[in-house]
């Protein structure tokens, strides 16, 4: 059996409905299992396919060593990754990952940016599909400028064509829209949930503000301090598509009063 047999996403690169992830008893120690720094406790989850998934926790908890894990950067000390029943034992090739910073080649046009993946993939051309996302998300008038004639808004609505270009089963955000202002910051929330819905990818944002956390999220995870373990495990109710108004809800800003319970609880703040 060739390797791409094993694929849970066959040969096409996909499954439709994206990809499950099972967490069993996950822990990492940097340094060492016995000694060392304790990073993630046993930590067991499972997200569904196509879910979109929010974590919040306290700064240096391990949110960003979990996202690691899953995407097979990095291995656990303990405990097993599952994604589509496969268990991860190096990098996983389906996935589209944006973090804080863009990360776009300033040398290259904006097109050029959304491209790359195919590049790298040896996928045959994508062009009209790059084009596509480009004009979903309003930035298709800017393909042909490169990354510095953008704001930073249009910067991070490139990163995330560019990460959903191959139709990856998972869309990985580690604090994408932290650099952000306020008002791009609810923009970009909006257009994130409406990406969610027309992708189907399975989606897991790590972010430090709750409200986003809730707003672009079928369930929110709240992980204690270091070692993070999971201490909540919210269901977000409302459909898609949402609007910002949503926010000023009484049902909404319960589901928020409920996360910051627990980080006044722990004395700590989110970040
Ligand atoms: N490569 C590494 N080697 C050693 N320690 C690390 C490494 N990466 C992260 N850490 C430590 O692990 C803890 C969790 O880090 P991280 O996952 O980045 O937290 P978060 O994203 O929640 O802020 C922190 O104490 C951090 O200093
Ligand atoms: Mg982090």
């Amino acid at each position: 059996m060739v390797a791409a047999d094993l694929s849970p996403w066959g040969s096409t690169g996909r499954s439709a409905a994206g990809a499950s992830i099972l967490l069993k008893n996950v822990e990492k120690i940097y340094g060492g299992p016995t000694g060392g720094l304790r990073a993630i406790a046993p930590l067991t989850a499972e997200l569904r396919a196509g879910q979109a998934v929010s974590i919040v926790g306290p700064s240096g908890c391990g949110k960003s060593t979990l996202m690691r894990l899953i995407a097979g950067l990095d291995a656990p000390s303990r405990g097993e990754i599952l994604i589509g029943n496969v268990p991860v034992t190096g990098p996983v090739p389906d996935i589209g990952i944006v973090f804080q910073r863009d990360l776009l080649l300033e040398w290259r046009k904006v097109l050029g940016n959304v491209l790359l993946p195919a590049e790298i993939k040896g996928l045959p051309d994508m062009e009209a599909r790059a084009r596509e996302l480009l004009k979903e998300f309003d930035v298709e008038a800017f393909a042909d400028a490169y990354p510095w004639q953008l704001s930073g808004g249009m910067r991070q609505r490139v990163a995330i064509a560019r990460a959903l270009l191959t139709r990856p089963a998972l869309l990985f955000l580690d604090e994408p829209f932290s650099a952000l202002d306020a008002l791009t910051r609810d923009q970009m929330n909006v257009l994130l949930q409406h990406v969610q819905t027309t992708e189907g990818v399975t989606t897991l944002l790590i972010t430090h503000s709750i409200m986003e956390a809730i707003f672009c999220a079928d369930r929110v995870l709240v992980m204690s301090g270091r070692p993070g373990a999971i201490i909540d495990d919210i269901r977000v109710p409302f459909e898609r598509p949402r609007r910002l108004a949503l926010r000023e809800t009484a049902e909404f800003t319960a589901i928020g009063r409920r996360i910051r319970e627990h980080f006044e609880k722990a004395g700590v703040l989110v970040g």
